[in-house]
Formats: C-alpha cells, sequence, structure tokens
C-alpha cells in the first residue's frame, strides 16, 4: 500500500486526486465508478475509491474507504473531501459518507464530474444536524 500523497494541497489538487482514484474502482455491478481523495488537518492526501461487492450491501462508497484509509493511518481530523464520478453531474455523496465525515471533522467537501465545474459545499450545508461523537463522550 502507497503511503499519502504530497501535493501542493490545493482543491484543484484533490480533485485530480479523486479523478485518478476513480480508476481504481471496483464497481463490476452498478458500473459507476467513483474516486474520492480527502485532504488531512496536517495536509495529507488520502485517495479511494468504491468497491462493490457481489452481495450488494457490502459494497463501500468511496468517500468512506479514502476517510477509513486515512483514520486507519492515524489520522483523526481531515478538513476536505473531493469526489468525482462518472457521468456528466457530479455525484452527491450519501447520507451514510455524511455521517462518516461529520465523525472526522471534515468541513468541505468538492463534488465534481469529469466534464462539469466543480461544486463546493459545507458539510453543514450537507448534513444539517449531525448527530457527533461529543454526544457520546459525554461534552454535550
Ligand atoms: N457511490 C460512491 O462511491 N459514492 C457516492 O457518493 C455515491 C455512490 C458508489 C456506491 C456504489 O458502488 C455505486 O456508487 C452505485 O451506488
Amino acid at each position: 500500500m502507497p503511503g499519502p500523497r504530497r501535493g501542493t494541497g490545493g482543491d484543484a489538487d484533490l480533485v485530480a486526486a479523486a479523478a485518478a482514484a476513480r480508476a481504481k474502482a471496483y464497481a463490476p455491478y452498478s458500473r459507476f465508478r467513483v474516486g474520492a481523495a480527502v485532504r488531512t488537518a496536517d495536509g495529507q492526501t488520502y485517495t479511494g475509491a468504491n468497491i462493490e461487492n457481489a452481495s450488494y450491501s457490502l459494497s463501500h462508497c468511496a468517500e468512506r474507504v479514502a476517510i477509513h484509509k486515512a483514520v486507519s493511518e492515524g489520522h483523526r481530523e481531515i478538513h476536505t473531501v473531493a469526489v468525482v464520478a462518472d457521468g456528466r453531474e457530479p455525484a452527491m455523496p450519501c447520507g451514510a459518507c455524511r455521517q462518516v465525515m461529520a465523525e472526522f471533522g471534515v468541513r468541505r467537501v468538492i463534488v465534481a464530474a469529469p466534464k462539469s465545474r466543480p461544486r463546493i459545499r459545507t458539510l453543514r450545508q450537507l448534513l444539517a444536524e449531525p448527530f457527533l461523537p461529543e454526544r457520546l463522550l459525554g461534552k454535550r
């Protein structure tokens, strides 16, 4: 497994990393390839792609693969997630991925398609009233 990628740290780099990761998708059932790239609080980049399974419900979204790769390498704060999906229009992250983003402090989500302008959203826009770790850790 290669280590984290380092770029210049801009949104364009993150979108490019997500687009490149899309090529590694394992999506024989939906044929809908998605790539994601996340930037950690300390500026490292991790990528992921969707991974499907013949038992469909076991499939993993690209966003969660990328986030969990970063977390499994010790990162707990992720600032930005970029997602690039097949098709003409950007694919918005599913609700489960939004909840996982909230867990690790994601602030910005960049959603792009190969032939359309990226959309930038705050996670707060995508998930209005999240269930947060603080609720269980006794801080709220
Ligand atoms: N998918 C993602 O990877 N991310 C999204 O934001 C939406 C959906 C994947 C899951 C599945 O492999 C395929 O797209 C079709 O739902």
